[in-house]
């Protein structure tokens, strides 16, 4: 089977798109990262793609409509034959026409245990309400935020000490081992998106 060319679109750092770039670098691994893309020109991410000599576009969003920056986008993707598109710390909310365009070929990781803390200050939500176990999610993506149908998830401690950077980092850790894992099975065919829900075979 070949590798589904797979985009990752990122707006800062690109940790996990770094964890998703490693794990595709191993044989046999059912998808190979082709294009890296971002709305902000000084990603973080954007140079540790280039030194894997993976193509690079941006694409900045400031004045255009949401409408606008999700036709360059989709453009951009089908100009490099993008098959699967993984979402890794992009801070920009898709239409619902972009997202069902790409339905059941868009994934996204979030750092916690959906559906508990949506949105933003996801780790400032985990400790003002007082939760033991926190964790990520890898979902479809679907038009409702981080509503969509879970592909993996794994769980992590809070403890009492926690603030919001230790907890993000030990969560980080292990958005780190699931998302790559996530693509692995969106990929190889393992798991599709069917009627809102994701089914595994
Ligand atoms: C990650 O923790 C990711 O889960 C989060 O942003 C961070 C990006 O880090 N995404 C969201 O909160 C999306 N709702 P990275 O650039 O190092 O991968």
């Amino acid at each position: 089977m070949t590798a589904k060319r797979t985009a990752i679109l990122i707006s800062g750092r690109g940790s996990n798109m770094a964890a998703l770039i490693a794990a595709a670098a191993n044989p046999g691994y059912p998808a190979q990262i082709a294009l890296v893309l971002s709305n902000q020109p000084l990603a973080g991410g954007l140079k540790r793609a280039q030194a894997h000599n993976i193509a690079v576009a941006i694409i900045p969003h400031q004045g255009k409509t949401r409408s606008q920056f999700d036709a360059e986008l989709d453009a951009t993707l089908r100009e490099h034959g993008i098959e699967l598109v993984c979402l890794a710390g992009f801070m920009r909310i898709l239409t619902d026409d972009f997202v069902r365009a790409w339905a059941g070929r868009i994934i996204n990781i979030h750092p916690s245990l959906l559906p508990a803390f949506k949105g933003t200050h996801v780790h400032a939500q985990a400790l003002a309400a007082g939760v033991r176990i926190s964790g990520c999610t890898a979902h479809f993506v679907v038009p409702e935020l981080d509503a969509g149908p879970i592909i993996e998830q794994a769980c992590v401690r809070v403890e009492p000490d926690d603030t919001e950077a230790s907890l993000a980092a030990r969560i980080l850790a292990e958005e780190h081992r699931i998302y790559p894992q996530a693509l692995r099975l969106l990929a190889s065919g393992r798991v599709r998106l069917e009627d809102g829900r994701a089914v595994f075979s």
